[in-house]
């Protein structure tokens, strides 16, 4: 099985290409893929750069170009749940946009016409995950992730985002790119290591750990395509 793995930030994929035997760069759309090899498996790597229209088009093309059957996602995040700090892991069960607003036409947040408020993650990958962390002894929160077109700094949006979802933790990738995968049929994974709590001070701690935590997500996603 090809395997993608989808950062949205050149320091997310670092550490995850630094585990490669072979990588061929392949320039597209703007991008770049990593084609890999991984302990004799085929890995696609690639950043999309921030937000849902660039990880939508990077997911698709991992899927449509490059053949990828099954899609994992390792990045930072907001945490919204008080029992998240910096460096904790959290994978998706559902992905929500948090900024997709009709409800001028009576609609719920995050919702449109033919789509879903949350979209479910692949349940096979998400046992692996508890697999791996049951393993290595590491602590694996799961939750919703909401996704939208802003970093949030703010704890009236962050509060806002907990109530209207249930969210435990915000991003600006896991739900587009779980709309694409879902319309292809392909399994996908969303995991997040905490960088900020998405508050005042949100931006100065995600400049602080942004490295420190994609790197932790990225070694648990490494362990789990041992057994993928
Ligand atoms: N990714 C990491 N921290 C974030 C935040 N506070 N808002 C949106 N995306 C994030």
């Amino acid at each position: 099985m090809k395997i993608a793995i989808l950062g949205a930030m050149q320091e997310e994929i670092e550490p995850l290409l630094s585990y490669m035997e072979e990588a061929k760069a392949v320039s597209y759309a703007n991008n770049v893929y990593y084609e890999c090899k991984y302990r004799g498996k085929d890995v696609v790597i690639a950043y999309s750069k921030i937000g849902k229209v660039f990880s939508a088009l990077t997911a698709t093309l991992l899927i449509e170009k490059f053949g990828c059957e099954a899609l994992l996602f390792s990045g930072v995040a907001g945490a919204i749940h008080e029992d998240l700090k910096v460096g904790d892991l959290i994978i998706a069960d559902g992905l929500c946009q948090h900024d997709l607003d009709i409800t001028a036409f009576g609609h719920p947040y995050g919702f449109v016409p033919e789509g879903d408020v949350c979209i479910v993650s692949d349940v096979k990958l998400r046992d692996i995950a508890k697999e791996v962390a049951k393993e290595k002894g590491i602590v694996l929160k799961e939750g919703v992730i909401a996704t939208g077109d802003q970093f949030v700094a703010c704890s009236d949006r962050k509060n806002w985002v907990k109530d209207t979802f249930n969210a435990h933790a915000l991003e600006m990738e896991g739900a587009s790119v779980a709309v694409v995968c879902n319309a292809l049929n392909v399994p996908f994974f969303i995991l997040r290591a905490i960088s900020d709590s998405a508050d005042d001070d949100a931006g100065f701690d995600f400049d602080a750990f942004l490295e420190s935590s994609a790197k932790i997500s990225a070694d648990f996603i490494m362990h789990m395509v041992e057994k993928i």
